[in-house]
């Protein structure tokens, strides 16, 4: 088995009383594509919170390579390698595509980086490297929120790599794309994470993208894990046919 990148250890947190993670406990391995499908309200997007430091735990801890990091700002756990798309892509709609590109490259080098020039010939050349990487090089020069949804969270994806991340967590990348899409999504994230070695987490709710990509996946349901494995073990276990694959 291989070894661990992310672990979360007893993780417990409410919402006024509404228990959004039971004692979790769960693990990320190094290059592997996890999945974790659950009802809606049941905790996924909070893991990935406190697993990036936009939500404390009540109690628990997450370990990023046997550290301690669950007390650690999202930019400082950004900058130790794990980065973030979101259930709704955080773009500057009105710019061009390039340039969200050469922001988020920007901001990565951090608060000096701001005051300097932000179009340098190589900070450009970097990002119309990332948009071919997931397909998006027709689109440089597009305003960002003329694109179709499917395209919108492929720069949203684009954006989280520039990071350079080891760990790139995902949530519903294809919420929101229309079924045609999805595939052609799927495919460029996939590329792009072989590419660059990266490993990954994704929260989402079409089944069939789940057993198509994934290499792993842990089920929620209120707060906590149900079921582990792979995805053909946990698709034909019946609670997770009942509860949570007839109502995704
Ligand atoms: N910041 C917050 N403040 C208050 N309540 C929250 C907050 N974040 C989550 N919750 C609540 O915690 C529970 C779990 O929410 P969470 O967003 O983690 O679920 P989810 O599994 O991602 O759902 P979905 O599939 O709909 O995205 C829900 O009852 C939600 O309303
Ligand atoms: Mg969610």
């Amino acid at each position: 088995m291989t070894r661990p990148i992310l672990q979360a250890k007893d993780l417990h947190v409410a919402f006024n009383g509404v228990k959004a993670a039971d004692g979790v406990s769960m693990e990320v391995r190094d290059g592997e594509f996890l999945a974790i499908i659950g009802p809606n309200g049941s905790g996924k997007t909070t893991l990935l919170n406190i697993c990036t430091g936009y939500i404390r735990p009540k109690s628990g801890r997450v370990q990023l390579d046997g550290q301690d990091i669950t007390q650690l700002s999202p930019r400082a756990i950004a900058r130790r390698g794990v980065a973030r798309a979101f259930q709704i892509p955080q773009l500057f709609s009105a710019q061009r595509v390039i340039d969200n590109m050469m922001l988020a490259l920007a901001a990565k080098r951090g608060l000096w980086s701001a005051v300097r020039p932000l179009e340098t010939a190589a900070r450009r050349e970097e990002a119309k490297a990332l948009l071919e990487l997931v397909g998006l090089a027709d689109d440089s020069e597009r305003i960002s929120s003329t694109l179709p949804e499917g395209h919108r969270k492929l720069l949203d994806i684009a954006v989280a790599l520039a990071l350079k991340p080891r760990l790139l967590l995902l949530d519903e990348p294809t919420s929101g794309v229309s079924a045609l899409e999805r595939f052609q999504l799927m495919e460029a994230l996939m590329g792009a994470l072989r590419h660059q070695q990266i490993t990954a987490l994704f929260v989402e709710h079409d089944m069939e993208v789940v057993a198509r990509y994934a290499s792993r996946v842990l089920v929620w349901n209120a707060g906590n894990i149900m079921a582990e494995g792979l995805p053909d073990k946990v698709f034909s276990n019946a609670e997770v046919r009942e509860r949570v694959v007839g109502v995704a």
